[in-house]
């Protein structure tokens, strides 16, 4: 019986042993020709269970191996409870496009810790079995301890996402966040009632005015280096988005609960900076509201003065992601941020221009749009560049106030929004914003992915953020 899991490059030996004594469940992966990449056979043999899975004939990136990662923990969901997992490696090791062995065990490891996740709370769905790894040299560990960090920070989004209405509130979503971070070095700072009005955050303020749920914002710090240039985290928090006066029509309205993954994104990032010891200076601004509609509600044609003056003229109640973003964004400065990345589930005109595969990136840098749309491929968070024309202000203007938060076009609605935040980022301030209304769920339930939320942004938002820092220290 075999308890091994080998990798043979520069004699290197990997070795997953089991915890119990128990039958096999072997992984191979199939090169053959006419095997497709991520294609699986069962084939029971006895006791044992040998599942082939093909890695199809073109190199393997990071994700590739992920999918694999995923695919493999999910064709072991009938194996036996604590069943013994023994994989042959050796293939994908000489198909990864980096053959790096701390990289390729830490992706694979991700894609199938992501593959365990399940949003059971309230079902009685049964759960899924337990397989565990253990590494026999001491050396290994780090790389399947840091695939599990990142894997834990992705679904603690996931969570947030998946979590209906009733239960997410901006009340109880504050309250979750102090929670996550008690015993980390982040600290949990929330912001609501009057102190929302006397401090000026107008926006958020008066999208959650129709609602019985009062708005809060949290700002979460983690100060670990402060002779670090400060970068703010921006996240939309609408835990459901009816369209308030300028009310949704459609059957798919549920899916407004999911409102809230930009600012689950940030949470999950927030998570993985601090579990994984990177010395950052990071704030989180994260304003949290319910855009619904009852008689104290804003409604279109209201004027809305923001802290750094400018009034906006409200348009359309169900842009009101851009309504409290701006509050966000004011604050990120005040906080004295010179670099800010905003990610909101923002317009539903980016999937109109993208699909569902990458969410949008815009910035005031534009040269460093690419650097971003290869994080992305390298994390699996896709972005891909969208230009930020200021020759489209003017769809924007407004008859009685500087700026209409709803564009007199009905084209380019993602780039609109986008120049609508960018009147709040004063010049010489880095600004990066994200429209991941089309990835707040994955784009094909295959690999990793399960039913539910995507968990999008959090792996792209830690990238960016030591990415940043990287080059602050040239
Ligand atoms: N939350 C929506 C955007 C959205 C759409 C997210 C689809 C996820 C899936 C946002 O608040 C919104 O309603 N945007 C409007 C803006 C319009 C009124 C200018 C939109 O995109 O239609
Ligand atoms: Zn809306
Ligand atoms: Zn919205």
């Amino acid at each position: 019986m075999s308890f091994m899991m080998q990798v043979r490059r520069r004699n290197m030996h990997i070795t997953i042993v089991p915890i119990h004594e128990a039958n096999d469940d072997i992984i191979f992966f199939e090169e053959k020709s006419c095997t497709e990449f991520g294609k699986v056979q069962l084939i029971p043999k006895g006791e044992e269970l040998i599942v082939y899975i093909g890695i199809g004939q073109d190199s393997l990136t990071l994700e590739n191996i992920r999918f694999l990662g995923g695919i493999s923990r999910k064709s072991l969901a009938n194996a036996k409870e604590d069943a013994a997992v023994s994989a042959e490696f050796s293939l994908i090791m000489n198909r990864a496009e980096n053959p790096e062995l701390g990289q390729v065990i830490s992706s694979f490891m991700e894609g199938w810790y992501l593959a365990e996740y399940q949003f059971s709370s309230y079902k009685r769905a049964p759960k899924l079995n337990q397989l565990t790894m253990r590494w026999e040299e001491e050396s290994l560990r780090e790389y399947d301890q840091a695939a599990r960090i990142r894997a834990n920070a992705v679904n603690l989004a996931r969570d947030l996402c998946n979590e209906p209405a009733n239960k997410l509130t901006p009340t109880t979503y504050a309250e979750r966040l102090k929670q996550v971070f008690r015993e980390t070095d982040v600290t949990v700072q929330v912001i609501d009632g009057d102190e929302l009005v006397s401090n000026e955050f107008a926006g958020i303020h008066t999208v959650a005015k129709g609602s019985s749920e009062p708005a809060k914002l949290v700002v979460l710090t983690l100060d670990r280096d402060a002779s670090k240039e400060k970068i703010a985290l921006v996240g939309k928090g609408v835990t459901f988005d009816s369209g308030g006066t300028n009310v949704k029509t459609g059957k798919d309205i549920g899916e407004m609960k999911m409102d809230m993954g930009g600012s689950a994104a940030v949470a999950g990032a927030m998570k993985l900076l601090a579990d994984s010891d990177t010395a950052a200076n990071v704030v989180a601004i994260l304003p949290l509201v319910e855009n619904l509609a009852d008689g104290n509600a804003f409604l279109p044609s209201d004027i809305i003065r923001y802290r750094n003056g400018l009034h906006v003229e409200v348009g359309n109640t169900d842009a009101e992601g851009r309504l409290i973003l701006a509050d966000g964004l004011l604050y990120a400065q005040l906080l004295g941020a010179k670099t800010i990345v905003d990610i909101a589930t923002l317009t539903g005109s980016i999937g109109s221009a993208l699909g569902l595969k990458a969410a949008g990136v815009f910035s005031n840098a534009e040269s460093d749009l690419w650097h971003y749309k290869q994080l992305g491929d390298q994390t699996g968070d896709y972005v891909w560049p969208m230009p930020v024309y200021d020759d489209y202000l003017h769809y924007l203007k407004s008859d009685c106030g500087d700026v209409n938060n709803m564009s007199s076009s009905p084209y380019g609605g993602a780039i609109t929004a986008a120049l609508f935040l960018k009147q709040f980022v004063e010049k010489g301030i880095k600004w990066v914003h994200i429209d991941m209304a089309n990835t707040v769920r994955p784009w094909r339930e295959q690999g990793y992915y399960v039913p539910g939320a995507s968990g999008f942004g959090v792996r792209l938002l830690f990238e960016m953020v030591r990415s940043e820092l990287a080059q602050s220290q040239i």
